[in-house]
């Protein structure tokens, strides 16, 4: 009887060591400490879908959050504004910000930004030309209408010479999920 109640119990801690290490592998539920590090989460967002997806990051790292402003406000006709960002795009128009920031201070940024035609928004491309991220991590995240992220991270790398970009966590419209963000964190591993 004796060794038997032994048997169970060596199993039942098995168990728990084996479960352990797969949730610890899985990265569910476990605790990122990023207070050695200085984070910044700089995001654009012009209908608070990507706004959205940076407080929840915010909230998982602590980081500080700069919104990236246009001086030019948008217009609310989302035809207008689609037609104004292709401009953009295809003329490498770079709107002038309320504020370019300051990654200076920072060793890990964040950089948060919708999906337009297929790249990122035009602020957050005038964001990236005007601060210097060599040395920098990026860690950048979208949100899209249905289209995925297409070359928004290989073009956040080439405007952001000498950083390195790590893997970006891309969500359809305003579906991102508190968990998913928090185990893309976890394995970028920063
Ligand atoms: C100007 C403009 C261009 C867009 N281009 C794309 C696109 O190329 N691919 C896509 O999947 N969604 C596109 N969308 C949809 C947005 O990426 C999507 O709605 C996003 O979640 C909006 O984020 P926000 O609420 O933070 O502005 C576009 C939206 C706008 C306004």
């Amino acid at each position: 009887m004796k060794n038997f109640a032994l048997i169970i119990a060596g199993i039942l801690v098995i168990a728990a060591a084996a479960g352990y290490l797969f949730l610890n592998q899985m990265s569910i539920g476990k605790e990122i400490d990023m207070s050695d590090k200085k984070v910044l989460i700089a995001y654009y967002s012009y209908s608070g879908n990507t706004k959205k997806v940076a407080e929840k990051i915010q909230n998982i790292t602590k980081g500080d959050i700069f919104e990236i402003v246009p001086k030019k406000v948008y217009s609310k006709n989302y035809d207008e504004v689609v037609a104004l960002a292709q401009e953009e795009k295809q003329k490498d128009i770079k709107p002038e910000l309320v504020d370019n920031g300051n990654v200076k201070d920072y060793d890990i940024i964040f950089v948060g930004t919708p999906v337009w035609w297929y790249t990122m928004a035009s602020p957050v491309r005038t964001f990236l030309s005007k601060n210097d991220f060599a040395g920098k991590t990026i860690v950048p995240f979208c949100t899209h209408g249905g289209g995925g992220a297409a070359s928004t991270y290989a073009d956040v790398q080439k405007s952001a010479p000498g950083a390195k970009v790590t893997e970006g966590y891309t969500s359809y419209e305003n579906s991102a999920k508190d968990s998913e963000i928090q185990d893309w964190i976890n394995k970028l591993e920063l």
